[in-house]
């Protein structure tokens, strides 16, 4: 059997961002399988001041994670290697900001004493405490924004969160959308099983902060329905319904880093604009056999209430049971 090197990384991911999940692919990289431990808000708000989100929303971001394996909540905040060991890992890594406790006592001395630390490199511009500036002080959306364009500055950045589960492998595709239709300009393995998965399932919005809302709507959509691949739009930073928190780069490495999602498209017109739908069947329904494109759309960020392509009239909300239930009987009874 071979080797299987399994790491800890820990916590308090409040507000999961791409500093975040950065950190996270960076200790994917260095191992097999990756163990997140999350902070309890006890712990938190004892050693640093209270979190903004709850143990079960932070807990719920790390989930849905694509680069990790297993998440332990109440992980201890001043790292114990005893409580590393009983998850049989046997290096715990951080980025290379030093982390203090209440005390103001480096929180991974016992690891770093018993040569079992390990260091990935702190990703600068974004934390939680950027992210909270930006809400409380409304900054202007011309002091962060990012356009299509200038988007594929970041290549290199995107190329690596559109990695498979094991940090290394091409994943997800990402699309820009053009006047002439949507083009690849990261092709993952969507793009190159386009002709063998089944009416993918279709999704747009803001994805302004990538809250537990977003999470459970997309484990939802995976969990609903296993087979079918979530394609994801994300609006630009001057379309989206109302002025993002985050910049499209930001909101696009969100989704990337979404273990539910295969493909994004950036900049798409609003699937209110039907002519979306006509063009999204031309490039990738043509392509699928026996099958219409796209399934269902979510319309409204905040209520999750999705939409039949077919029906634009009819909608319901997909958090809840019920509702999912509903979009599951619709789709069968489309395809019969
Ligand atoms: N991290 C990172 N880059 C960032 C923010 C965090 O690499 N911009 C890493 C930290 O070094 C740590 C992990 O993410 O290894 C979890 O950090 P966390 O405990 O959630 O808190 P902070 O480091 O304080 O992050 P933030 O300032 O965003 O709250």
């Amino acid at each position: 059997m071979s080797y299987n090197r399994r790491l800890w990384f820990d916590g308090c991911l409040d507000f999961f961002h791409y500093g975040h999940t950065n950190a996270i692919l960076q200790a994917k990289q260095l191992g097999d399988q990756l163990v997140v431990g999350v902070h309890s808000d006890e712990e938190i708000t004892l050693n640093k001041g209270p979190p903004v989100q709850d143990l079960s929303e932070r807990c719920l971001a790390a989930i849905t994670c694509r680069w990790v394996n297993e998440v332990v909540p109440y992980a201890p905040y001043v790292f114990d290697l005893a409580w590393m060991r009983k998850y049989n890992c046997q290096f715990v890594v951080h980025g290379d900001d030093i982390s203090t406790d209440a005390e103001g006592n480096d929180c991974y001395r016992h690891a770093k004493a018993a040569n079992q630390y390990l260091e990935v490199k702190r990703t600068d511009g974004i934390s939680t405490t950027e992210l909270l500036d930006r809400l409380l002080t409304a900054a202007p959306i011309s002091t962060y924004t990012i356009s299509p364009s200038d988007l594929m500055t970041y290549e290199p950045f995107l190329r690596k969160f559109a990695s498979a589960s094991n940090g290394k492998d091409p994943d997800v595709s990402i699309y820009m959308h053009t006047p002439s239709g949507p083009e690849e300009i990261i092709s993952g393995v969507f793009t190159n099983k386009i002709r063998l998965v089944k009416s993918p399932i279709y999704l747009d919005g803001d994805w302004s902060l990538f809250t537990g809302n977003h999470m459970k709507a997309l484990k939802a959509c995976a969990e609903t329905f296993p087979t079918l691949p979530i394609v994801v739009g994300i609006f630009a930073d001057d379309k989206c319904t109302e002025k993002p928190v985050l910049n499209l780069l930001e909101r696009t490495l969100n989704l990337l880093q979404c273990k539910y999602v295969s493909a994004v498209i950036i900049d798409p017109p609003s699937v209110k604009n039907w002519d979306m739908v006509k063009f999204l069947k031309t490039k990738f329904g043509d392509l699928i056999e026996n099958v219409s494109y796209p399934n269902f759309f979510v319309k409204d960020e905040d209520t999750f209430q999705v939409t039949l392509a077919e029906k634009p009239t009819e909608s319901f909300h997909i958090l809840d049971k019920r509702g999912s239930e509903a979009i599951k009987q619709r789709i069968l009874s489309r395809k019969q």
